[in-house]
């Protein structure tokens, strides 16, 4: 008899977690200060972050433990199941045997949760009182919004305004758990001021809302900034997904061909993917496949360049792939994949080869996502439904082939609060937008003058 899922005791939620910076290829590049050029050092970074997460931001050490009081709080919904797509195999006659790791099932209903429970609890016990971020689709700001509750801190939520408009739902979310949520660009902040001056009806982008944010946590003693992807430490609390999806392979004896995750900054996609890279560097055939949208084409169609991590040039300089940051994308309803930049790790690792990316339209991601929903039953968020469409793919690939490889995809949230996309999808009224040269040519012309390493 075929499993459906397969599901861990507690008792085996992993313990450390994984930071592959002592594993890459060749060394990650230093951030850059924005006003001086050098590279950053622990003592910039003190004015937004607690000192535990810079220190796990530059660590080399491979294992890093997971202190107790956040293990306690992952135990409210981690280990999270490995499902066998089975029903999809058979929509699909294929050959290959798809399994997704299901982490919808946290209370914010994403893999969000991961690092915003350890991120308020370092701050919590640095003393901080409140924490500032930004959010996209929502999913970032709610699951901060629940750690901060969990660890008795405020938490300001400054959320791109059109998933504000889009997404009134999630903001309800937030505010059940104690959260301000403020529609950026605001008139709070100085960034967002100035944007509202030269654009008065922007629809905002991340890369505004984390000027905001940072903005607000720089000029607040008592408040931190706090931000769900791109860094090294978000990266590296992911890696649970990972580390109990490769036990979970082990248990149903089965070897991986091919990783997939969605990249909006790089999080669920390195959460999942991290811990399978040392085996692709020691030789396994083992192919790991980045996907985002074709209107925001960072990893596809971006420069492998430093750049600021804002729109405002506040953050420090990190090299990755990027469309400028000065980047608007179109309001495409994955709002969490709407960012210029990406992880720096991910990015070393798409340079050097490690890492595929591809990039598709929403139309034909949303069709995925109704195929899957109707054979598996559950409704992808829109972000994860373009892992959704290229695991489809290439199980596809798979059936002209007839080869019976296993396809692993993060399943990275549901969609039960992106129900006004779908609606959109349904009534035939999305738009599928591709990010036309040569404004991907004036926004690189912007990008600031650093030379590269490599
Ligand atoms: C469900 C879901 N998946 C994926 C993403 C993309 O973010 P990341 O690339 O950091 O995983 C988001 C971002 O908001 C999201 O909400």
């Amino acid at each position: 008899m075929e499993s459906y899922k397969i599901v861990l005791p507690e008792a085996d939620l992993p313990a450390a977690w994984y930071n592959i910076q002592p594993d890459l290829p060749r060394p990650l590049p230093p951030y850059l200060h924005p006003a001086t050029g050098r590279p950053v050092t622990p003592e910039d970074l003190a004015a937004i972050f607690p000192p535990e997460l810079i220190r796990q931001e530059m660590s080399q050490e491979r294992e890093i433990p997971i202190p107790e009081a956040v293990r306690e709080i992952y135990r409210l919904w981690r280990p999270t199941p490995l499902r066998r797509a089975v029903r999809l195999e058979q929509a699909l006659s294929t050959p290959a045997r798809i399994y997704y790791k299901d982490e919808s099932v946290s209370p914010a209903g994403s893999h969000k949760p991961n690092t915003s429970v350890p991120q308020a609890y370092y701050n919590r016990i640095a003393g901080i009182q409140r924490l500032a971020t930004e959010t996209g689709a929502g999913q970032w700001g709610s699951a901060l919004a629940l750690a901060c509750n969990f660890f008795g801190l405020e938490c300001t939520v400054y959320m791109v305004k059109v998933s504000y408009q889009q997404k009134p739902y999630r903001r309800s979310l937030m505010q059940i758990w104690g959260a301000e949520v403020l529609a950026s660009p605001t008139e709070r902040t100085q960034a967002g001021r100035r944007i509202l001056a030269e654009t008065p009806d922007t629809p905002g982008s991340l890369g505004i809302a984390i000027s905001e944010a940072v903005e607000d946590a720089a000029t607040h003693e008592d408040t931190n900034y706090s931000l769900g992807s791109v860094l090294n430490h978000v990266m590296l609390h992911q890696t649970v997904i990972g580390l109990e999806t490769k036990k979970q392979l082990a248990l149903a004896g089965e070897t991986p061909d091919v990783l997939i995750g969605c990249v909006g900054g790089g999080s669920n996609f390195a959460g999942l993917v991290f811990p399978f890279v040392p085996d692709k560097l020691k030789g396994q055939n083992l192919r790991l496949v980045a996907v985002e949208p074709t209107a925001c084409p960072t990893l596809t169609r971006g420069a492998y360049a430093y750049d600021f991590g804002d729109t405002v040039g506040l953050t420090p300089l990190m090299l990755m792939h990027t469309l400028g940051h000065g980047f608007v994308p179109p309001g495409i309803h994955a709002g969490g994949l709407r960012y210029h930049g990406d992880s720096p790790l991910v990015c070393l690792l798409v340079h050097e080869k490690v890492i595929e990316a591809r990039a598709y339209p929403q139309t034909p991601v949303f069709e995925a996502a109704r195929f899957f929903a109707r054979c598996e039953g559950v409704v992808p968020a829109p972000e994860t439904a373009h892992a959704v469409k290229a695991a489809i793919d290439e199980a596809i690939r798979c059936r002209e082939e007839n080869r019976p490889e296993v396809i692993v995809f993060n399943f990275s949230g549901h969609g039960f609060l992106d129900l006004a996309a779908y609606d959109a999808f349904l009534a035939g009224r999305l738009e599928d937008v591709e990010f036309p040269e040569a404004e991907l040519r004036r926004s690189l012309a912007d990008l600031p003058k650093v030379p590269r390493a490599d």
